[in-house]
């Protein structure tokens, strides 16, 4: 499976939305946190902002829900085209149905897991999903730093689809940078989010590459 590199606007200048999307062209899509300030301690955007940068994003969408009743509102960011939509196994009631859903809508569907959720509940409904989001921070902020206790349940995952025919990509998010990407593509991830270690930088495109080539180690 090829590496992902999936940027996270959350650490993007907010007054030139637009514009760091445009930035980013080299990127395999667009990582969008959606945050309620509930499922969080922190609030971003909601569908309509989202749904008028798709218009102008040069790549695809990777929205992620950091909100509660993932349920009601997931399947109205794949209604208006976000090609992936990934919602929080602690915030569904029915991941398989919602998971389900998307895919009726047209977007792959993600489930993420919080650093502490574990992976063996879930192992036999990954087939429902098109990717498997292991938080490496506690969601929330950008900037934290990568929660090596995450790698296990990586591996783990990693090993549990190696066995199956369902193409599910493991994202990792949070924390990564051009050294930690390295352990977690070693464990098994095959899609990286990065925000801080992309839109920290002063050459976005240098930042993606380097990250694109630390990653295939
Ligand atoms: C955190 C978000 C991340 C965040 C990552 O809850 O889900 O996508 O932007 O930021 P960095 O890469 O700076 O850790
Ligand atoms: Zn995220």
């Amino acid at each position: 499976m090829t590496c992902h590199i999936n940027p996270s606007i959350l650490s993007a200048d907010f007054s030139r939305l637009g514009e760091e999307l445009t930035a980013i062209s080299t990127a395999d899509a667009a990582h969008i946190d959606v945050m309620d300030g509930h499922f969080v301690p922190n609030l971003t955007w909601g569908l309509p902002v989202v749904k008028r940068l798709k218009e102008v994003s040069p790549v695809p969408f990777d929205v992620h829900l950091m909100i509660e009743d993932a349920d009601r509102w997931a399947p109205d960011y794949a209604e208006v085209g976000c090609e992936s939509v990934t919602f929080h196994a602690e915030a569904a009631i029915a991941p398989i149905k919602l998971a389900r859903t998307l895919r009726e809508s047209g977007a792959k569907a993600g489930m993420a897991l919080r650093p502490a959720t574990a992976v063996e509940p879930y192992l036999d409904m990954l087939i429902e999903l098109d990717m498997l989001l292991i938080m490496t921070v506690e969601p929330g902020f950008g900037g934290q730093k990568f929660l090596d206790v995450t790698l296990p349940k990586i591996r783990r995952a990693a090993a549990a689809l190696e066995g199956s025919d369902a193409p599910v990509m493991v994202q990792v998010d949070g924390g990564i940078t051009e050294e930690t990407i390295v352990r977690a593509a070693e464990a098994g991830a095959t899609c990286f989010v990065a925000g801080s270690s992309v839109y920290g930088t002063d050459d976005v495109e240098v930042a993606i590459a380097g990250l694109r080539q630390a990653a295939a180690f």
